[in-house]
């Protein structure tokens, strides 16, 4: 399937391609998986900040007064529970002063259709950039699902971060959300006929807590 989402970004970074593969390999226990995450989630975050808009401020050296800067909105990040917790303490590290709200929602194994069952975001969440985090863009469902809980909540400027993604989802946030920026750390083939990506690296929620 070719990707013609022209908001989707794929970050091809070599250490990002070498933790993809830790991520995948089936061996790999949760305290690697979650630590590879995190590294991953750095180098996302510093891709996502580097058009943030600043603020300048006067700032005094021991020497001299100077300009220094400050970011010009308030960065909020919403990771969709399980997974995306993991994503969360790297992009801490790059953005410490941004807010954390939370999205539960889960795939019926089924249908694959997405259950919600918890939201809490900051009050002013509409006036901030917004990070969606979800490690895995499947189905598209949970994404979309998301993505449109938080436009009701008044939020414009709100991008993606996700770790692996298959054209069915990227396909149906382009169709969904076509304002919203996807930024991926690898592009998968496809989806298997239970919903999960190949080749993936299996269930992330799963992986990330141990509880398979
Ligand atoms: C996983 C993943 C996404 C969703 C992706 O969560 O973290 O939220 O599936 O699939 P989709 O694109 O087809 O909607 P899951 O529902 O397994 O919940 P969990 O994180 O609690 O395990
Ligand atoms: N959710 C996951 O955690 N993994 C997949 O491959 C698809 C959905």
């Amino acid at each position: 399937m070719k990707i013609t989402h022209k908001k989707f970004y794929l970050n091809n970074h070599p250490l990002i391609k070498k933790d993809i593969t830790i991520l995948r390999d089936k061996k790999t226990n949760p305290e690697v998986f979650r630590a590879a995450v995190k590294r991953i989630s750095l180098i996302l975050a510093v891709e996502i900040s580097k058009e943030y808009h600043l603020t300048k401020i006067d700032v005094e050296t021991p020497l001299e007064k100077t300009t220094g800067y400050l970011l010009k909105q308030n960065v909020v990040l919403v990771p969709v529970l399980r997974a995306g917790l993991g994503m969360v303490s790297g992009f801490l590290e790059v953005i410490p002063d941004a807010k954390v709200g939370h999205i539960g929602l889960q795939r019926n194994e089924e249908t694959l259709e997405p259950v919600e069952y918890y939201y809490k975001t900051p009050k002013d969440i509409h006036n901030a950039r917004v990070i969606l985090l979800d490690p895995m863009l499947a189905t598209g469902g949970s994404s979309s699902e998301a993505l449109k809980y938080l436009k009701k909540r008044g939020v414009k400027n709100c991008v993606f971060a996700c770790l692996v993604a298959a054209p069915e989802g990227i396909k149906k946030i382009a169709n969904d959300h076509p304002d919203v920026s996807i930024f991926c750390a690898a592009l998968d083939k496809q989806l298997n006929e239970r919903g999960y990506i190949l080749p993936g690296l299996g269930d992330a929620g799963d992986r990330t807590f141990g509880t398979l």
